[in-house]
């Protein structure tokens, strides 16, 4: 195949993947890190792996909460929606538990995270009992939208921010990435189907992105402080360098979500998750490692059990 030939076989494969409409697939993936895995795990841009273990640090109480503010009005939605929905919360459910054995050993390596731990653990249990239901299903749905933003700016930048990664910990960040672009729809849909105000959707996501940036600012000073990279410039250049573009891209898509008659599915998806997830195996529970070298995902097998 000429060099010609493949271009073009690849801007193809990725004009299917992004004209492909999303279904929610369940993946049992499992990840083992190596005994010295170290927290630092992107060496190139060492500040992002302190922002990106910030937001996994919120995952094993944020995504259970989505779970439960979506999973109480299941029963009152019909069959296909249904269906969707407990595909979405299957997603989600194996999201934080890989989250949760990641951030163990966070705990390990940073004294503090236990602390702030428990600081999430305590606003998201508030959340869920102290607003209405309604309104935690509304948070789940915007919540969605920066997941997915999320998604589409790491996407961009995955050469920049994984490069040299450790596989391990690069995969399971991109499947996790992968997936919420997959289930983009789903909470909202369930939102406008039993609710849909607006009031409630602009509240929460303004909320959400309040909690989202205070966590996270939280961690990283942690993690910096920690690591002796807090008072180095170059760590706030590259931090606000992400940030900025990063801010953007979460709140164009947030006011696009929240106006006329938008739904997730006008947005564009990066056809890179598509094309990678495809490569799951369903009879080992098996993706391709992140293959930071060639900073696309190897197509050899990697066993990630
Ligand atoms: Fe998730
Ligand atoms: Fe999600």
């Amino acid at each position: 195949m000429t060099d010609l030939t493949q271009h073009a076989a690849v801007q193809s494969a990725d004009a299917d993947a992004a004209n492909m409409s999303s279904q929610i697939v369940d993946r049992r993936v499992s990840f083992s890190y190596a005994e010295d895995f170290e927290a630092i795990w992107t060496p190139l841009a060492p500040e992002f792996s302190c922002a990106a273990n910030s937001v996994s640090l919120l995952m094993p109480y944020i995504e259970p909460y989505f779970v439960k503010s979506v999973r109480r009005f299941v029963p009152q939605l019909d069959d296909q929606l249904a269906e969707t929905s407990h595909a979405y919360l299957k997603q989600e459910l194996q999201h934080h538990l890989a989250h949760r054995e990641f951030n163990d050993q966070m705990a390990d390596h940073y004294r503090g995270v236990s602390r702030l731990e428990r600081m999430m653990r305590n606003t998201i249990n508030w959340l869920h009992t102290k607003r209405s239901p309604k309104f935690n299903l509304a948070f789940a749905a915007s919540s969605e939208t920066i997941a997915y933003s999320a998604a589409r700016w790491a996407a961009e930048r995955r050469t920049e921010l994984f490069g040299q990664a450790d596989p391990v910990a690069a995969s399971m960040f991109l499947w996790h990435l992968g997936e919420e672009v997959e289930h983009k729809s789903a909470a909202f849909d369930v939102f406008k189907a039993v609710d849909g105000s607006k009031l409630r959707y602009v509240t929460s996501m303004i909320l959400s992105m309040i909690l989202l940036m205070f966590f996270v600012a939280c961690g990283t000073t942690l993690m910096l402080w920690h690591e002796r990279r807090l008072f180095n410039p170059v760590a706030h250049v590259r931090l606000w360098r992400w940030a900025i573009p990063f801010a953007f891209e979460v709140l164009t898509n947030l006011v696009v979500s929240a106006t006329g008659n938008h739904h997730p599915t006008d947005f564009a998806d990066p056809s890179f998750y598509e094309l990678w997830l495809r490569e799951y195996d369903h009879e080992t529970g098996t993706l391709p490692l992140w293959d930071a070298a060639a900073t696309a995902p190897s197509h050899s097998i990697s066993e990630l059990r």
